[in-house]
């Protein structure tokens, strides 16, 4: 399949006419999938009320069945076609965050959306994302749009059309050029079906600005307890990983260097990952600055195009310093450990 790239200037007006746009809104309508630009990371969107849609969408990314996806509108009102009811604390959390990088679960009304875009569950997760070119393609089609993050299964998301591309070309029908998102982690998934929400995934809307908004928000327990199953069942797969294995370092640079010098004579290629403000201390194959140590949101920015560098550069083994666990960071965390598969070392 030839893989259209439609390039989309995100300021201009009326963007709901677009050619571009336009195009690309006929493919979902004829049940074709392709990937859009999101405030968080691309996302390889189809036809949610369709099973031959969101069956390509299963098939382009080679995602496992069981994990369900999270459906985006543009008006709230389309919430009342699938959603089967939607609690006061929902309609808050939507007040305040929508549109934006926060994914709400609802219970959900039988006979709408395809059962596998919903993986079967009793259950539905919806967002607004906040994004001129996202909210305008969703106008210009009027379904409802399921979207998973555009990449291959197990691969870090993509925050640029390229990164969409190198996974995805010739596997689907196009792809929205809207240059690079901007969170760079994707949502925040929040079950909204009990009387306390319940963070099933952290993401660009942090615990502390929930709880800002709604009071009392808990965790899912799977997030601190490995042991546990997680009620979001994406959260069980690996995720992220680059190809080399990635160990975490929690300790000091000399700590962190000394172990790139034992992996280099050991005649290895070692990656490393820092910020700006630590990159030129220290001496590896590849040293590579994630953001901003002191600006934690440069760091999620940038955390999948980092990861995706080091592919590039083929090195055997990446080291990566730690972040604190707040704020955003606990997004960025999550998203470091899964790519590391947990390993960590500590000084
Ligand atoms: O920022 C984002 O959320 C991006 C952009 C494209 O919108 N999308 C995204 O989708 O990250 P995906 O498919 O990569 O992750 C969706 C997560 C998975 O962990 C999935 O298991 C969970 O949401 N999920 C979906 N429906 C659910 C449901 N009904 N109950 C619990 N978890 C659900
Ligand atoms: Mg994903």
């Amino acid at each position: 399949m030839n893989t259209m790239v439609w390039k989309v200037d995100k300021y201009v007006d009326n963007l709901e006419n677009n050619p571009q746009v336009v195009d690309a809104a006929n493919f979902l309508r004829k049940n074709e999938v392709v990937a859009l630009p999101t405030e968080t990371v691309y996302g390889l969107g189809g036809n949610a009320e369709s099973d031959e849609a969101v069956a390509k969408i299963y098939v382009a990314k080679g995602r496992p069945g069981d994990n369900p996806l999270i459906i985006h509108i543009a008006e709230r009102e389309q919430l009342k076609q699938f959603a089967a009811e939607v609690p006061a604390l929902a309609e808050t959390l939507m007040d305040a965050f929508w549109p934006g990088p926060l994914t709400i679960i609802f219970k959900r009304k039988e006979g709408v959306l395809s059962e596998k875009a919903t993986a079967g569950l009793a259950t539905v997760a919806v967002r607004m994302p906040d994004h001129p070119v996202a909210l305008a393609l969703l106008k210009s089609c009027g379904l409802p749009i399921a979207a998973p993050s555009a990449n291959s299964s197990g691969k870090p998301s993509p925050t640029k059309a390229e990164h969409v591309l190198d996974d995805l070309n010739g596997k689907i029908a196009g792809v929205l050029d809207g240059g690079v998102t901007g969170v760079g982690v994707e949502s925040t998934v929040v079950d909204c079906t009990e009387m306390i929400p319940v963070i099933l995934r952290p993401g660009g809307v942090t615990k502390e600005q929930l709880e800002a908004v709604v009071g009392e928000v808990r965790e899912d327990a799977a997030l601190t307890d490995e042991a546990a199953q997680p009620k979001a069942p994406g959260m069980k797969y690996r995720h992220y990983a680059p190809n080399a294995p990635l160990f975490m370092v929690s300790g000091t640079a000399g700590f962190l260097q000394r172990l790139v010098e034992e992996k280099r004579s050991e005649g290895l290629r070692v990656g490393l990952l820092t910020t700006e403000e630590n990159v030129s201390g220290y001496d590896a194959d590849l040293v590579l600055a994630c953001g901003r140590r002191g600006e934690l949101e440069t760091v999620a920015a940038a955390l999948y195009d980092t990861l995706r560098r080091f592919n590039q550069e083929n090195v055997d083994i990446i080291f990566s310093e730690i972040f604190p666990n707040t704020g955003v960071g606990h997004a960025i965390m999550n998203r470091l450990q899964k790519a590391a598969g947990n390993k960590l070392i500590s000084e």
